[in-house]
């Protein structure tokens, strides 16, 4: 890489500050994810060479690499205190009247009550000095390191007084919902809701485990200041000017008629925002008039939650009942006594596997706290064990299947099925063969294929070819137009892409990338292939490699019969032209615009041998977003680096290109800084 001047180091740290703001506060990115990315990885080369001349504030310096054993405790500037709740519009009126009643006319400034932990955080001499969670109000914990992490945190600000700007920590519900598949995948107790995995990230002594958590600041309000703007709207606009996020739904009002409307406008908007809102916080506008309503023990009287309708309920576990899956897991769901949640009658949530029952001690007939809020799944969040008298029954772990009755494999997390014609797993497996990642067949969704298999037209996968017409309008609700038109559907799958047709065999831990791995290696002949030739795949661990081994070794009749009558088509392989990479060993790292695959097909293509680590023989590293050790690697050994779009741009000279050997000792030195 050509070095880099400190001058065009300073001017890329602005840029990528400048590419934060745009992403993680403004929501509005202007450049994509693999330019920041390019620019990030030349600061870092930058910083490895220079240590001296790093930035405070570069974004490189979020991430501390070394754990702490511990928080310390450190005080507030001025106090952080909690909120009145009201809870319905009487409620309203009064707290609004007893305003107006001494200061006549005032204006409320109302914006959304955000859902997590709170932090507060202090400015001086224009850097972030200290952050601190809320604790008792007046001492907190010390968890500067970890909100460094955090991106819509300005490390510094256009203003040099002391100043302590306090907010909201939230989790995104999709980045909830991440976490805790993650989790369960690990075998992790889940978090209850997005509030306990903000608090609970917040508070990691590891701040990569903080970095990780994608965890967002809602500003909210200022503690001590010397600030001469007079109205609380002024100086939340002033803060989101600093570079906070601006939360959006906010507005002035004077009456609680005005209130009460703002209200129900962001209840409605409320499922559209992309963390959870438990309220809305109506403010006296007046830094003035809150000075002179002062505070009571816990609350300032001049500020009030404004309430949401719970999403969390209360309700009872009536019964478990077990789903087989395609691959003969058995997954608990939660039957609970019907309740309302925003308008949603909930009656079943998941309870993913049998450990985490028993972590949470859930037994029959439990009271228990149920969450759903728009687009997090209805969970149980806790048991009120205190609530027990004694009739609630300890939830079993099933020996024997619920559907055909065989004995389960109990693995821990993981109870299966083994019975490969267990009614469920079949009915299952044809649903996703026919699903879109797999063969696409239209028309032939889950309650088909279930009417399909009561009829006794299909037992398994190939008996679909061999449905007729007469068979599917014997069936209910079948006509001539939609019969004709699942046979066509179904015929139309013959001839597929070879990808498909693997994916569609529901191999255990193989996906739509895996089966693209496997097809391009080995076409539609990929049970054949040795323990030694999969495992040389880019991705493919040993518990991959086993289960396509055990999946080939039980099922080679069914897989023959498939292919004979799928026929599906495998991707031509043609003898590379000359180019860059023929030849050549390539290693790709991070994450790329498209799944990593497409660039290993389009490396193998042109000939290249991919590697899986970085040494001297390695004649280029392909990098993406993310990239992390190989990358520091191929940097130390002096390995040409390319980014995509430079690779892309160098795979296109594979026609009629220069001599592989001439043009890759000039990469090698100079061609892609
Ligand atoms: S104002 C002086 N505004 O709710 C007023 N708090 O129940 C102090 N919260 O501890 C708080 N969104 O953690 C305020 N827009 C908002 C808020 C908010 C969430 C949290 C905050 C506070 C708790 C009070």
């Amino acid at each position: 890489m050509n070095a880099m001047t400190q001058t065009q180091y300073q001017n890329a740290v602005k840029q990528l500050q400048k590419h934060s703001y745009h992403y993680y506060v403004l929501d509005d990115p202007i450049t994509t994810d693999e330019e920041y990315d390019i620019l990030y990885h030349k600061v870092v080369a930058y910083e490895h060479e220079h240590p001296t001349q790093i930035i405070p504030d570069s974004p490189t310096q979020r991430v501390g690499d070394v754990p702490q054993d511990k928080f310390d405790k450190a005080q507030h500037l001025s106090r952080m205190w909690s909120l009145e709740d009201l809870f319905n519009r009487d409620e309203l009126e009064t707290w609004v009247n007893r305003i107006t009643k001494s200061y006549g006319t005032v204006r409320f400034y109302c914006e959304p009550k955000f859902d997590g932990a709170s932090l507060n955080l202090i400015y001086d001499n224009g850097a972030l000095v200290q952050a601190i969670t809320r604790g008792d109000g007046a001492l907190g914990e010390d968890v500067t390191q970890n909100a460094k992490t955090i991106q819509s945190i300005p490390l510094t600000i256009e203003y040099q007084g002391r100043i302590e700007i306090r907010g909201e920590v939230v989790i995104f519900k999709e980045d909830f919902e991440k976490i805790n598949e993650e989790r369960l995948k690990n075998g992790e107790s889940q978090f209850a809701n997005p509030r306990n995995a903000a608090a609970g990230s917040l508070r990691q002594l590891d701040t990569r485990i903080t970095a990780s958590r994608r965890l967002v600041f809602m500003p909210y309000g200022i503690g001590s200041n010397t600030l001469e703007l007079k109205n609380l709207s002024e100086r939340m606009e002033w803060v989101y000017a600093l570079g906070f996020r601006n939360p959006h739904m906010t507005h002035l009002c004077e009456t609680s008629e005005q209130i009460e409307t703002f209200y129900h406008e962001m209840r409605v908007e409320r499922d559209n925002f992309a963390m959870l809102l438990d309220g809305m916080v109506i403010k006296v506008d007046s830094v003035a008039v809150q000075d002179e309503l002062g505070y009571t023990v816990k609350n300032p009287r001049w500020a009030a939650a404004y309430k949401f309708p719970a999403i969390e309920k209360l309700t009872v576990l009536r019964e478990v009942i077990m789903q087989v899956g395609r691959s003969g897991v058995v997954t608990p769901v939660a039957i609970v006594e019907p309740v309302d949640i925003e308008g949603v009658t909930v009656e079943r949530s998941t309870l993913h596997n049998f450990d985490e029952i028993e972590r949470k001690d859930i037994r029959l007939g439990d009271k228990v706290i149920i969450l759903r809020s728009g687009d997090v799944i209805p969970k149980i969040v806790k048991v009120i064990a205190a609530e027990r008298n004694g009739s609630e029954r300890v939830i079993k772990r099933p020996r024997d299947c619920p559907v055909c009755g065989s004995e389960l494999l109990d693995e821990g997390a993981l109870i299966k099925c083994q019975n490969l014609d267990c009614e469920a797993r079949i009915v299952n497996s044809i649903i996703y063969f026919a699903s879109k990642a797999c063969l696409n067949i239209d028309g032939l969704g889950d309650k088909i294929v279930e009417a399909l298999h009561k009829a006794g037209r299909v037992k398994e996968l190939s008996d679909l070819f061999d449905l007729t017409m007469e068979q599917l309008l014997s069936l209910e609700g079948f006509k001539e137009k939609k019969s004709r038109n699942l046979l066509d559907a179904i015929t139309a799958a013959k001839g597929c892409d070879c990808w498909r047709f693997i994916n569609a065999l529901g191999i255990e831990h193989i996906g739509e990338v895996a089966s693209k791995s496997l097809c391009g290696a080995f076409g539609t002949a990929f049970d054949t292939a040795s323990r030694e030739e999969i495992l040389a795949l880019e991705g493919f661990g040993s518990e991959m490699v086993e289960s396509v081994l055990e999946f080939v070794r039980v099922n080679g009749e069914k897989i023959e019969r498939l292919r004979s009558i799928l026929t599906p088509v495998a991707p031509l392989k043609i003898e590379a032209a000359e180019n860059p990479f023929k030849g050549k060993s390539v290693v790709i790292t991070g994450t790329m615009s498209v799944p990593r695959d497409r660039i290993k097909a389009m490396l193998e293509e042109l000939g290249a041998k991919i590697v899986s680590s970085v040494s001297k023989k390695t004649d280029f590293v392909v990098y993406g977003e993310d990239a992390g050790s190989k990358y520091d690697k191929a940097v130390e050994l002096g390995v040409a680096l390319l980014t995509e779009s430079e690779f892309k741009n160098l795979s296109s000279l594979a026609d009629g290109a220069p001599s592989a050997q001439g043009e890759s000792v000039k990469a090698k030195n100079t061609l892609f800084d």
